[in-house]
């Protein structure tokens, strides 16, 4: 026996429960579980009830599903794939989607014009869509790398009005059409689906928070439609074909030319303060001038969905399903046809979320407005393995209203009690059984500083490290195997960690090992064989705690046996997220975010070039699917 700790000592450790009943051995038997998935308590042995036996077939076989020779952990400044696969860019950081869009000048790193034309930076969550025979692509571009992008200016920093301009149009969302004639895929270039969404296209505010007071502003007096979105990290798709780009550091792009203002309350759980995070829109744009909008906060945050067929639709935000610091956005249907939405609040402390809608989704019929009217509730974990989702009401957050509790998300959760979380990212959704996953990538105040609002960070649950610097997988299968059902079981279906380095806890669960160790899990995506990947955003500092880790990666799991293997390893200083792939499964589209980010990278085209963040298509040679 290992002297890592193992599930079953992490489960003991955390929820004391009472002795197994011989209906538990019987179950796990008829499993025939890993080790680590046996003893896993409650839990496990729920999951494996509600989970049914054919799994156990698959479980029980000697063949792994995750055919390729896993790639080691490295340094270098390149893509690192499986022996039988290749890799090339497919889009990188200013390159035009227009012909008459300027090519990327590594002199002047473009200006506010050529990005207007151009690919954003910092690609992140990313879809692909299928319309009338075309192969359309939509992706967050998160943010910008200010060095990089303004590191032609002496300082390095946004001096100019155009630089501002820049930045903005370096954010948002680039969608684009892709075409292969055989010999790979690449850009449409003038397509009429190409588009720029950035941090100043007009949008509709939809939703409980539609004409809400806290909505209103100079501009916007009625409080019913704003310029732009920002910050879009993870994202979404819905079944009716829609892209779902969600706000996640919304707040960073705020500041005050009144220095002595006095931040509200809500102002400072979301982190609205004085100073911006350096890209200076306020300067260029008073609407980011706290001092001046104070409202203009409360109109970011949130999901926004877009429609990449049709390039004319005006982006909605959709406010029913909160506001707060917005991963990704999973949908799932649940048994009775309401949409389920699950989401994460990527903070410190932070909370998960289920949005459910109050119509139902007809395949082929008219679901535009689903995501506005619905009921948002927050993930409330008990030990020994049992979860509920609160519904946020009026009645039990103590709120006025649905609208404010749409605009002032984080603060109606935390009067519920949800569960302070490490850092909630990804989640997603098995496509084959009922159950999700969402990555917890790290969380350095467990146990010792409350989150934002005041709320307690306990050690335990599913949170179960102090100071935890890995982060962890938390599990969940609704019950009933309804993701509309109020009740959930849970697990830790992986614990990162580093077992050269730690005995204890901080080896991570007995999944981990020297060749699939990483740290900080944070994209997360089935692909359609029930297969996850999982996509890291970390330390890549190869040092110490994180010795033998590497860059950033993508590894795969097996659900069914907790098998996990590492696809691919990212160049120097990136993090890797957003993974789509061909309608042929025979090309997956990997993102690669800034490379560089402190100087140390020219990927991808080497040399002494100016790193850029980039799509990547990945392809096996002997041309088989691969998802
Ligand atoms: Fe943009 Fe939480 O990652
Ligand atoms: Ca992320
Ligand atoms: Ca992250
Ligand atoms: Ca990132």
């Amino acid at each position: 026996m290992s002297d890592r700790v193992s599930f079953d000592e992490f489960d003991e450790m955390n929820y004391p429960r009472p002795d197994r009943t011989d209906f538990d051995v019987l179950v796990e038997k008829a499993l025939s579980r890993r080790a680590f998935m046996r003893g896993a308590g409650a839990a496990a042995v729920v999951l494996g009830a509600a989970t049914a036996l054919p799994r156990s077939v698959r479980a029980a076989s000697s063949v792994s599903r995750l055919a390729f020779k896993p790639v080691a952990a490295n340094t270098l400044d390149t893509v690192t794939v499986p022996e039988g696969f290749s890799w090339r860019p497919l889009v990188r950081w200013g390159d035009p989607l227009w012909s008459y869009g300027k090519d990327f000048d590594p002199a002047t790193r473009g200006d506010a014009a050529s990005q207007a034309m151009a690919f954003g930076d910092n690609n992140d969550g990313m879809e692909i869509f299928h319309h009338n025979g075309r192969t359309i692509m939509a992706v967050n571009n998160e943010y910008v790398n200010r060095d990089i992008i303004y590191g032609a200016n002496a300082s390095k920093k946004p001096e100019t009005a155009d630089d501002v301009a820049k930045g903005k149009a370096g954010h948002g969302v680039s969608i684009f059409e892709l075409t292969n004639a055989g010999d790979g895929w690449s850009v449409v270039k003038d397509s009429p689906f190409n588009r720029r969404i950035t941090a100043d296209t007009p949008m509709a505010i939809t939703g409980p928070a539609r004409g809400h007071d806290l909505m209103k502003t100079t501009a916007d007096p009625k409080g019913e439609s704003s310029l732009g979105t920002w910050n879009n990290c993870g994202a979404g798709r819905t079944p009716w074909g829609t892209f779902l780009a969600c706000e996640e550091n919304f707040n960073g792009y705020f500041s005050s030319s009144n220095p002595d203002l006095v931040q509200t309350a809500a102002q400072q759980r979301y982190g609205v303060g004085i100073k911006d995070w350096g890209y200076a829109w306020a300067t260029a744009d008073e609407r980011f001038d706290i001092s001046k909008h104070p409202n203009e906060p409360n109109r970011a945050g949130y999901v926004v969905e877009i429609d990449p067929a049709n390039p004319q639709s005006m982006p909605k935000k959709r406010t029913a399903l909160g506001r707060f610091k917005h991963e990704n956005a999973e949908i799932a249907i649940a048994a009775n046809g309401q949409v389920v939405v699950y989401l994460g609040d990527d903070e410190r402390g932070e909370f998960i979320y289920k949005f459910v809608s109050a119509g139902r989704y007809a395949a082929g019929g008219d679901n535009g407005d689903l995501l506005d009217d619905g009921q948002l509730y927050v993930a409330k974990f008990s030990d020994g393995g049992r979860g509920q989702w609160v519904a946020l009401t009026p009645a039990a957050t103590g709120m006025a209203s649905k609208a404010e509790i749409a605009i002032n998300t984080r603060q109606a959760a935390s009067a519920v009690g949800a569960t302070t979380m490490d850092r909630p990212e990804w989640v997603a959704v098995n496509p084959h059984k009922a159950e999700a996953y969402c990555c917890l990538t790290n969380n350095k105040n467990r146990g010792q500083k409350p989150n934002a609002g005041g709320d307690a960070t306990p050690v335990g649950g599913p949170n179960p490290r102090e100071g935890n610097p890995y982060g962890q997988i938390v599990r969940w299968v609704p019950d009933g195997a309804d993701h509309g059902a109020d009740g959930f079981a849970w697990d830790l279906f992986a614990i990162a960690g580093n077992p050269t380095q730690h005995t204890d806890a901080f080896a991570g669960s007995s999944n981990i090992t020297a060749d699939n160790m990483f740290n900080s899990p944070d994209g997360l995506k089935f692909d359609t064989r029930g297969l996850l990947w999982i996509q890291t955003d970390g330390n890549y500092s190869d040092k110490d705690a994180f010795a033998g880790q590497g860059n950033n990666q993508m590894l795969v799991a097996d659900p069914e046996t907790g098998e996990i293997k590492r696809f691919f390893v990212g160049p120097k200083q990136c993090e890797v997220t957003g993974l789509t792939w061909s309608a042929d499964r025979r090309t997956i589209f990997v993102g690669i975010q800034h490379p560089g980010e402190k100087g140390d990278s020219h990927f991808p085209e080497g040399g002494d070039s100016v790193p850029r963040s980039a799509i990547i298509a990945v392809w096996r040679n002997d041309g088989a699917t691969m998802v």
